[in-house]
């Protein structure tokens, strides 16, 4: 059973989170769809609006289980698709999906050069466990193309904690903001978030 009042609050250290994720795997997918968690579709139907054309290379940071790919898949069936994150085993369940060419157990505040940019950085549902945003921008900027885009989502309860208004200040000369939704609701159906605990998908380009 998740303890759902630990993902409201924090669950802690790299390490416990981890923890938390890799003992979740199996069922997270079953969970998250019986509490109605639709940020995936929803900002994978906004790329379909936002961009003239496929990304030919995505990376999925935070990818988890795959449920954002999964749905990027189904609109963007050609491009490459790369996907990290420090649970092993929501990797290994990510990796049965077969929709992403490459995975990685990594930490998205870890910086990983790839031989190439990307055209699309995601982060869906992981803003939460950043520590150190401007590590997790430095490494975005680092690998994404000039005019590339990055799609995240991100709780308005933690926004105000985060003063995440300075954070996306500090990087106004990298990133402009292209779109920013209105508060949605994240995860309707678990009694813990229910109406009260909201995000917002932003969309980024990178100058
Ligand atoms: C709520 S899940 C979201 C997974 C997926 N993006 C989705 O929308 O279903 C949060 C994910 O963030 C990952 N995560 C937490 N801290 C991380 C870090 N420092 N680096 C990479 N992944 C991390 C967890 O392992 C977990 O898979």
């Amino acid at each position: 059973m998740t303890n759902t009042k630990s993902l409201v609050l924090g669950i802690g250290s790299q390490e416990l989170t981890k923890k938390f994720y890799d003992n979740w795997s199996n069922d997270y997918d079953r969970t998250l769809a019986d509490w109605n968690y639709k940020i995936p579709l929803k900002c994978a139907n906004l790329l379909k609006i936002k961009l003239k054309c496929e990304p030919r290379r995505v990376l999925d940071l935070a990818c988890g289980t795959g449920l954002f790919g999964n749905e990027l898949k189904k609109i963007y069936n050609q491009s490459n698709l790369y996907g990290s994150d420090i649970s092993n085993a929501s990797l290994l369940i990510a990796k049965q999906k077969k929709i992403y060419d490459n995975l990685k157990c990594s930490s998205f505040e870890k910086i990983v050069k790839y031989n190439f940019k990307f055209d699309l950085i995601s982060l869906i549902g992981a803003m939460t466990y950043v520590n150190n945003f401007n590590k997790l921008f430095d490494n975005v900027y680092l690998n994404l193309k000039l005019k590339g885009y990055f799609i995240f989502s991100h709780r308005i309860d933690l926004w105000k904690q985060n003063n995440f208004d300075k954070v996306l200040l500090h990087n106004e000369n990298k990133f402009k903001v292209k779109y920013k939704s209105r508060p949605i609701l994240y995860l309707p159906s678990n009694s813990d978030f229910q109406k009260k605990i909201k995000v917002r998908i932003i969309l980024l380009q990178k100058y």
